[in-house]
Order: C-alpha cells, then structure tokens, then sequence
C-alpha cells in the first residue's frame, strides 16, 4: 500500500475517531469539568496530569509537555509515524483508505518498495522451511540447538537457512515468478557484469531483519563454521537502511516501552539469547555504530534509559566515547556495561542466568564515570598515571556540552582522583569550545517541550493564540486586524497563520491544525493553549488585542522615529545600535529557560486576569 493519504481521508479517520476510547484503551479516566484526567501513559506520576479534552479532540499532559490529537496518540504511543497511525484508525473504525493520486516516480518507488518486501517475505519463507522442513537443514538444527537455541525463538525470529550451492534462493525465486533485476535489487541475488547470477547467502543461517511494522527488510547471515566472513549482511536497498535499522526492535517494542529500558548489543545471537532468557528489553545494531536515528526510534518508543552492552573494556571504551555526542543530541543518557571477560552477553546468560544480567545491568555505569573509571584502570594513580587519566579525560569532557553536567563530572573526577577540582577544571578549560552556549542544535527529539516565548512580546502572542484556540469569535477579530502579522515569535506566528488559514468546524480546529502543525513542539504548544480553561471574558480578550496592537505600534513607530532622527543627526554608533534593536524585535532570542508549568501558571493556565 503506498505510504500517501489523501487530506479528505485523514479528516474522515480523524472525525470517526473517539480520542477517549483510543486513550481509555490503556490509561484510567477521570472526568473532571470538561475533561478527563489520567495518569500519564508517557511518564511515570503518581498523581494524573494527563488531561483529555474530547470535544476539542485533544490530549495534553502538564507533567512531561507531551500532547496532540488522536493521531499523535498512537504515534507515541505504538511508536509508529503519521501514515501508520492514520492507517491503524482507520482500520479500528472500517474506513477505507483509497490508493491516489502520487507523482508518477513516487508511485514507482512506492510499488518497487512494495515489490522488495515481497521479494524478502518470499525468500524468508524460503530459508525457513529449508531450515525447519528439510534434511539438509539438520545441520543447522543441529548447530542452532548446540548454541542453546530452542525451536520456539526460531520460529519467533523466523531464522531459516540456507544450503551450500551457487542458486537455491534464485531457482526458487524464478520459480515463484520473481523478476531477476528485482531480485538483484533486494540484494539476495548477486550478479558478475550483470550475468551470471548467484545468491548471496550459501550455507548459512540466516536472520531476517524486519522494520517496525514487522516488514522484512533484510537478512543476515552466519557461517555454520569457522570460515571467513563470519556474518554477511543485506547491502543497502531501497528498504534496507542499516543506520536506521535495529535487530529484534519489531517484537522487542512492547518490552521496551514496559520498561522504559533498553539493552542495546551488538550481535543476532546476543540479542536472541537475551530475549530466550526473558531480557526482552533489547535490541542490536548488528555490529555496525549507534546513530542518532537509532536513538530517535528507541525514543519513540518510550525509552528513557539506554544501556550498551559490551563483550570487552576496549570495546566499550571506544564505542562508548563514540557515542556520546550521538545521545548528548538527542539529549539522553547512556550507561555502558562491559561484561567480565571472554563473554559477550550470548555466553555471559547462558553460564550465569538472567538474574545476574539483571543485576549487572544496574551496575552499570553513565559514559563518563565508566570512561574515567576505564582511565583509572589503564593508568593506575601514580603522578604519571593520574596525569594521564586527566589527558584521557580532558576530550571526553569537552564533549559534555552541558556545563551543569561537567562541573559535576570534573567534581567527580577530580576526587577519584584525589587531585585539585580546579586544577582538573584548567586542563579541561582547554578543550570547551568557546562558542559553547546554551545547546542551541536542533529541537529535543526525544522530548520536545512546549514552546517558550522568545520575544518581549511573546507573553501576550501566547495568550492571542490561545484565545484563538479557545474563542473562536475572536479570530475574526484578529483576522481584521491583521494582527497575527505583527506577531514576533516564530512559533505563535506560524499557530496564528494557520488558525488564519483554517477554514473548517471550530470545534475541531485544535485538532486539526495538531495534524497539520509541521514539529512536535508546535504541535505540544497548541494542544497546551487549546486545552486549559481560559477564565477571559469575552471582553477581556478584546482588550487583549487592542493592548497588543497598541504596544506594538508604540514599539515599532517610536523605533523607526529614532532611526530616522539618528540618520538625520548622522550618529552611526547610535544608528548601528537602534537598527540592531529593531532586528531584535523581530527575531528569535534564545530560550529564556522558563519551565513549561511556569509559562502556563504565567498565563491562561493559572488565571491570570489581563
Ligand atoms: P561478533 O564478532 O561479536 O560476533 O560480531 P557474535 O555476534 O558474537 O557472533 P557469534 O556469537 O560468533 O555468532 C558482532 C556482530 O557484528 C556483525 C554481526 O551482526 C555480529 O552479530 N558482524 C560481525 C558482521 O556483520 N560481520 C562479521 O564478519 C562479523
Ligand atoms: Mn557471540
């Protein structure tokens, strides 16, 4: 099916959809005035903040700022995107999802992705029979139970195998009517000057990697033997993408958002041991490095804590320094835990059993202590050798762009060490890029805060578009106005012009522009501003706008009149300074810091009177 839904269908699935029956499914409601309130299924609390509103089709929660309509529910909630969601409603309420209308080329990538998961089911079903059904997959019956696998979790992985030879897989895909070029292209079959064609995998077991929605996306294959290569791989296809594929994710989900843990390893038989064992809190990168989109997904699906599971200290130091500027972007935590040599986590359960994996697991230790700790090992404290953990150190230090964060990780350091903090601080000091502010990369991914205003007058903007949001009656007042047009704060700007542009059923419009809205914090903003119960009178909100539309003027005319005096006076300090302020006005500035609770108590949330 391709990916692309028409914007009448998303609206019919949207409008069919109850938001507190989708909600209810998984989280305990309670009314309270026109809303219902529920612990929130995003965060742990102890006490709800989590506030559905069904009329307006929205959903909120004042603890952790998440927040969207029904479709940004099952997002979050299944750890699924847009389409699937759609998708996943329509099917609970029987409407139909027509094929339309895509560009030409998009169509015809669509259908080849189409294609190639096709391709793969067939050639996963292939290996498996081969496996289970044949007397040529005894031995790799045989080498699977000697490795302590067990029928039952090959059958849930869908392991297969296939026998030595130049073209089992080939004969048997041109048997199924599978065209060649479609099968060179799944990457399964290989060809020498585009003739004589062969299969990739031969005499292996064979692991089928799948996406999300349990789509078969590639394989991987081991040798029964010690030959060489131990493991070979799917090439990158039009379906297959390793950064952005993790082994096992697709049955592990569930367990992962249970536990709001994940174990991250790096190898199938890791991954498939642990799971046997009942650590089901797990995935694998299949030995290639940790990337940030790996760490999106498993944000996405509830993770909070990530531990990365290494066979060696070597191995751990040097993935773990890797690493760290991956999960510092996506603004979460790792711990590293490195398993007592010679054992990967495939051999470590299988001699100590999952309770001491358990336990070692919360041992484990955050990057920077696990680093310092391996320094200290390698050097030992001598002079020498603490100088040489403060040399190890100093780069990994730098990397930790929050300066909270590194004055304690140095404080810590520092008394490992038994060595000055100060004197720990300077060695440091060298290494901390100077342009260093506040983190000013790309939104939060793993969880976007409601927007804060930016700009002197983003108070009042927030209060125009939740009375917006919350009066109807009034976006006709301000579309008169032209007011959102003065609005300074980029992200109330772009609420304001969408609520200009909506034409549609008021009480629906949270929702709807929650679809529409581009980033999640957009989208947490207007389900924040749409959601709380505005105590303004009507006439208070008229008020409101005439006070903005007043004060902005002021501003600008009282700017633009000392310009065009310091321009007569020909004061260029002067004039460089005031053209400065006037960009200002209608620029970002930074994040001021105040927390989400704080903007809501300012404003509508906590009643202030205007
Ligand atoms: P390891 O070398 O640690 O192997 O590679 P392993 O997982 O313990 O394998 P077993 O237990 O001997 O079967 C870790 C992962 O790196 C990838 C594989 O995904 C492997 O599981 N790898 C390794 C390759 O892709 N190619 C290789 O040749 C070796
Ligand atoms: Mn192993």
């Amino acid at each position: 099916m391709a990916l692309y839904i028409p914007e009448d269908v998303i609206e019919t699935v949207r409008n069919a959809s109850d938001i507190l029956e989708i909600v209810s499914e998984g989280v305990q409601l309670k009314k309270s005035g026109q809303h219902f309130m529920g612990l929130c299924p995003f965060h742990s609390e102890k006490t709800p903040s989590f506030s559905v509103n069904p009329s307006r089709g929205i959903f909120h929660c004042f603890g952790c700022g998440v927040g969207g309509n029904v479709f940004s529910f099952i997002m979050k909630r299944d750890g699924i995107s847009f389409p699937e969601s759609v998708r996943t409603l329509a099917v609970k309420y029987g409407i139909s999802i027509p094929e339309k209308e895509m560009s030409p080329s998009a169509r015809r990538e669509e259908s080849e992705r189409e294609a190639l998961y096709a391709v793969n089911k067939e050639a996963m079903g292939y290996f498996k029979s081969v496996l289970f059904k044949s007397d040529q997959g005894k031995i790799a019956r045989d080498y699977l139970k000697e490795r302590g696998m067990t029928a039952a979790i090959a059958e849930e992985f869908n392991l297969g195998y296939v026998p030595d030879g130049w073209d089992h897989l080939s004969r048997y895909l041109s048997g199924r009517k599978i065209p060649r070029p479609l099968a060179e292209k799944s990457g399964l079959i290989v060809s020498k000057n585009g003739e004589r064609f062969y299969d990739r995998f031969r005499n292996r077991i064979i692991f089928p990697i799948c996406d999300m929605s349990q789509r078969v996306i590639g394989f991987g294959g081991r040798v029964l033997d010690q030959s060489l290569p131990k493991y070979l791989n799917s090439p990158e296809t039009p379906v297959y993408n390793k950064s952005r594929s993790l082994y096992g994710l697709s049955r592990t989900r569930q367990a992962l958002r249970e536990t709001e843990t994940v174990h991250i390893v790096e190898g199938y038989f890791d991954l498939l041991a642990l799971y046997m064992h009942g650590i089901k809190n797990v995935v694998a990168t299949l030995g290639t490095a940790l990337t940030r989109e790996h760490v999106r997904m498993l944000s996405r699906c509830g993770v909070t804590k990530f531990v990365l599971v290494f066979d060696s200290d070597d191995a751990g130091v040097h993935a773990a320094a890797r690493s760290i500027p991956v999960f510092q972007k996506e603004y979460v935590n790792a711990d590293i835990l490195v398993l007592p040599s010679p054992h990967d986590p495939d051999s470590y359960i299988r001699t100590f059993g999952p309770e001491h994996f358990r336990s070692e697991s919360e041992k484990a230790l955050g990057i920077v202590p696990f680093l310092a700790d391996s320094a200290i090992r390698k050097h030992g404290l001598s002079i020498e050798g603490r100088l040489a953990v403060i040399n190890d150190m100093k780069p990994v230090l730098g990397m930790v762009e929050d300066s909270v964060a590194r004055s304690l990780y140095i404080r810590d350091l520092a008394h490992k060490i038994g060595v000055d903090e100060k004197a720990v601080l300077e060695k440091v000091q060298e290494h901390i890029p100077e342009t260093q502010g506040p983190v000013q990369d790309e939104p939060r991914a793993g969880r976007p805060q409601v927007h804060v205003q930016v700009s002197r007058f983003g108070d009042m903007e927030r209060q125009i578009v939740a009375m917006m949001l919350q009066y109807p009656q009034m976006i006709e007042e301000c579309r008169n106005h032209g007011v959102v047009e003065y609005f300074e704060d980029p992200c109330f700007k772009s609420i304001g012009r969408m609520i200009m542009e909506y034409r549609g059923d008021m009480n629906t419009m949270a929702s709807i522009l929650t679809t529409r809205a581009l980033d999640e914090e957009t989208r947490r903003t207007i389900s924040a501003l749409a959601i709380g119960d505005i105590p303004y009178l009507y006439k208070n909100c008229v008020n409101l706008l005439h006070q903005y539309i007043t004060s902005r003027k002021k501003m600008d005319n009282s700017l633009s009149q000392r310009i065009r005096l310091a321009e007569e006076r020909n004061d260029q300090e002067l004039l460089i300074r005031l053209i400065h302020e006037k960009n200002m006005l209608s620029k970002t500035m930074k994040n001021n810091g105040l927390s989400q609770k704080k903007i809501l108590n300012s404003g509508i949330g906590g009643g202030k009177s205007i």
